[in-house]
């Protein structure tokens, strides 16, 4: 029977822009490993594909509104090898503000570091914020970025296959740790890189980390078709998570790839109450604590245009720039547009409506309310599993794994314990075969 697959997307307090202004929410949490050794943990016991966590190399939110100091995720992530043994470890990374052979060596070593349970999720970074941090004055075209991306990802995956799987012999008695015809230079000449190779890693113990990746627009579909083995995105209702799905499924197939090895994640955000009425005051509550004037920049941000274009008591303008003017975010600008006009928020609706999950679906009710949604979404071609944002953490995750998680076990509908202690195999994935010089 097809299961669902969860990943927590890992977010110190809480997906939700306010939480960590709530009393039981430690506000350095951010900084803390003992908290997201925590989280990891919670989710590891309740079965659980992945943690993951996001990244970028720029100050990403206002310091002066919620926590915003972000430890690197690959060192982070190899602090959790130590204190989990199952669970999948899936780290952000840039491929437009790193080069090939050190990110490629990253993951390699963490999956390495963990037996087999490394995660990249691929993001071009959008922004020019990041591109000054760099030598940059402005960032490279939305199209160039994916380019880039697309020659990073030759790259890297011909540096994880650069040594044969039988390469290391470790012979004592000869004196041969390796076979040297088995190791190989990449010997790479592209448009973005120039890399000899070999990795100075042997293969790791899934061949490639799982790749995943989260770009919605037309080249992030085409990007996440040819290379994705997981996706995350971000869909406000069922029938857009429906054409997502298909349309995704659709590309990967008219690339000669299985759909099925594209496992495809919408983010949630669950609030839980016991009863319809304490999850609505929940979320209520945590609306209450946003600072408009702050989520009114970041949406203005997201728009391409000036903040003071905005008014919080009236609908979005009617003249926005379109997708095509838009260099950052594609995507995420165009949903967070058409919700609006689709509901005819106001522009503070809408931060009500953005401020649980930036623009991923919230799904507030009981516990048996949010385990229907769920499998409403799996069954109906909308969903492989989900990406899970607690607005609140680590309450949410307790809620989640406490009293959504056996409802589905109990369905069938998710595991009950690992029956793989790879990543790849939690998520139904196969191991690549060696490709190149050495096959
Ligand atoms: C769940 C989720 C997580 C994401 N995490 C990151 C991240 O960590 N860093 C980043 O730069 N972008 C992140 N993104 C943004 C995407 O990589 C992508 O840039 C965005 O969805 C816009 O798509 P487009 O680039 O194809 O226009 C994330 C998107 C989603 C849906």
């Amino acid at each position: 029977m097809r299961q669902l697959h969860f990943n927590l997307f890992l977010h110190d307090t809480g997906h939700h822009e306010a939480s960590w202004r709530l009393p039981e929410s430690d506000p350095y949490a951010n900084l803390s490993l003992a908290a997201h050794q925590h989280l990891a943990k919670i989710a590891e016991e309740a079965k659980f594909d992945s943690v993951f966590l996001a990244d970028s190399p720029v100050l990403w939110s206002d310091p002066g509104r919620r926590p915003a100091g972000k430890l690197e995720p690959t060192l982070l992530l190899a602090a959790l090898v130590a204190t989990t043994s199952r669970i999948g470890l899936i780290a952000t990374a840039s491929t437009s503000y790193n080069e090939p052979y050190n990110l490629a060596r990253r993951f390699a070593s963490l999956d390495h570091l963990s037996g087999g349970r490394a995660g990249w999720n691929i993001v071009t970074t959008a922004g020019e914020a990041a591109a000054r941090n760099f030598g940059l004055d402005d960032q490279p075209l939305h199209k160039a970025r994916y380019e880039r991306a697309d020659e990073f990802l030759e790259v890297s995956t011909r540096l994880w296959d650069s040594w044969a799987d039988d390469a290391i012999v470790a012979d004592k008695e000869a004196g041969v740790h390796a076979r040297t015809d088995r190791v190989r230079g990449i010997n790479h000449r592209g448009a973005f890189f120039r890399v000899d190779g070999a990795l100075n890693l042997p293969r790791s113990p899934q061949a490639h980390p799982l790749l995943v990746q989260a770009g919605s627009s037309e080249d992030g579909k085409d990007f996440a078709a040819k290379w994705a083995e997981a996706v995350f995105t971000a869909q406000p209702t069922l029938s857009e998570s429906q054409a997502f799905y298909a349309d995704l499924k659709r590309r990967a197939a008219a690339l000669g790839r299985n759909p099925d090895h594209v496992v495809i994640l919408p983010g949630i955000v669950p609030v839980i109450g016991d009863t319809p009425a304490q999850a609505r005051e929940l979320e209520a509550e945590l609306d209450r604590l946003i600072a408009p004037q702050y989520a009114l920049a970041t949406i203005a941000h997201t728009l391409g245009v000036d903040p003071d274009l905005l008014s919080l008591d009236r609908p979005l303008p009617d003249d926005l720039p379109g997708e095509e003017q838009i260099e950052g975010a594609k995507s995420r600008r165009t949903l967070i547009v058409d919700w609006a006009r689709r509901e005819n928020l106001t522009v503070r609706q809408l931060i009500g409506k953005l401020g649980g999950g930036r623009g991923h679906r919230t799904f507030t009710g009981t516990p048996v309310q949010v385990a229907d949604t769920i499998q409403h979404y799996f069954e109906n071609g909308a969903a492989d599993g989900f990406n899970i944002m607690p607005a609140v953490l680590p309450s949410g995750i307790e809620a989640f794994a406490g009293k959504v998680v056996p409802i589905l076990q109990e369905r069938g509908l998710f595991r009950t314990e690992y029956t793989g202690t790879m990543l790849r195999e939690h998520y139904g994935l196969p191991r690549p075969a060696l490709e190149g010089a050495l096959a």
